[in-house]
């Protein structure tokens, strides 16, 4: 065995544990999420641990403990005068405020849900294929529209689609626009209630998800402006659209530039379309932050797999610039710009043929 250092091994044995930990608090913060404690706790002020669980109707032993795991991540505040609990306003708009510019309470179902497939992934690691999108649970996709909606509530009509003055001038007039990888269909039905000429339409191959978009559009009352359907993005009819979108999608074709390369084709003259990825590099020393730890996990337990499952690309969550480029020319676009958009998250590509 090579000589260690055993101050640098206590020093790892340490770090090592406070992943640990961080990974079963994402458990409890799951729990948090899904039985509305957080949301409970949000703007109460200090709770006791008996207030909390009547409040929520919950078990009391089971909150204090949930409670004791929470003040030890520093999420919550504990007083140990009055043993009371507080969720900081900050720490409530991230977990509890589903409306809020910084909710990020979704990705612990995400998280949870990719970890129960992990047995399979294991298994697909040394086959070499994948994970069909069927084995993943419903509440998988369910988080991701969940996380994705805050992202264009707060960006998508404010920030992305004014960025494009032709896009924007085009929808007024009654164009035609296509969400393509629409999940559960949140940027679609945006951009119809933002644009009541524009006829608006959205595609994915996951059924469950279109289920869901269709049953959003009916709540959010745009059910005959916006049509869902279940279809490859590689089969979109030539020639129609005036804007098409893909929000995380391309990453996770099986066949990007056979998806690029319908897009290309399906614009009208003069049409956009515009590509939203992670804001990460393809070089992996150049995502050494958490967003990057974050990403290749997700990756490798949902988006290159499900890719792979296909026989497809698996290019995976950090594709880069340099990636984007090279298949955009390769599906016959000749512009790309890259949106001079600062977001810690996204990064949005203009492309016309
Ligand atoms: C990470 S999810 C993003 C969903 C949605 N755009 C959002 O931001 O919430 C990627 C979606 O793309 C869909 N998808 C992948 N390849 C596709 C293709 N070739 N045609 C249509 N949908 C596709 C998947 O089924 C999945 O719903």
């Amino acid at each position: 065995m090579a000589q260690i250092d055993p101050e640098k091994a206590k020093l790892v044995a340490q770090s090592i544990i406070a992943d640990v930990g961080t990974f079963v608090h994402g458990g409890l913060c799951y729990i948090g999420d899904r039985l509305g404690l957080f949301k409970a706790m949000a703007g109460a002020g200090p709770l006791s641990a008996e207030q909390l669980a009547t409040k929520t109707g919950l078990s009391e032993r089971y909150v204090r403990e949930w409670l004791g795991a929470m003040a030890t991540a520093q999420y919550v505040q504990y007083n140990p005068h009055d043993n009371t609990y507080l969720l900081t306003p900050e720490y409530a708009c991230a977990l509890a405020d589903e409306d809020s510019p910084f909710f990020i309470g979704g990705y612990f179902q995400m998280a949870q849900a990719a970890v129960t497939v992990a047995p399979k992934v294991a298994e697909a690691f040394k086959t070499g294929r994948g994970v069909p999108q069927q084995e993943y649970p419903a509440s998988f996709f369910e988080a991701a529209e969940r996380n994705s909606r805050t992202r264009y509530l707060h960006k998508l009509l404010r920030k992305w689609i004014p960025a494009m003055p032709q896009v924007v001038e085009r929808l007024k007039a009654g164009g035609t626009a296509a969400d393509v990888g629409c999940g559960g269909g949140r940027a679609a039905i945006m951009i119809a209630q933002a644009f009541p000429k524009a006829q608006v339409f959205g595609y994915d191959v996951h059924a469950e998800s279109v289920n869901r978009a269709r049953h959003n559009a009916q709540a959010e009352g745009v059910a005959d402006r916006v049509t869902f359907e279940v279809l490859d993005g590689a089969q979109l009819p030539a020639g129609k659209f005036d804007f098409v979108s893909t929000f995380d999608v391309v990453h996770d074709a099986v066949d990007p530039i056979g998806l690029m390369t319908a897009i290309r084709r399906s614009l009208k003259d003069g049409g956009t379309y515009l590509v939203q990825e992670v804001n990460v590099s393809d070089k992996v020393e150049e995502n050494m932050k958490p967003l990057g730890k974050m990403v290749y996990s997700v990756s490798t337990l949902y988006c290159m797999t499900t890719s792979l499952a296909h026989g497809g690309a698996g290019i995976g969550t950090a594709m880069g610039e340099a990636k984007a480029r090279e298949l955009a020319a390769a599906a016959g676009f000749k512009h790309f710009t890259r949106l001079p958009i600062k977001d810690d998250f996204a990064v949005l590509y203009e492309l016309r043929p």
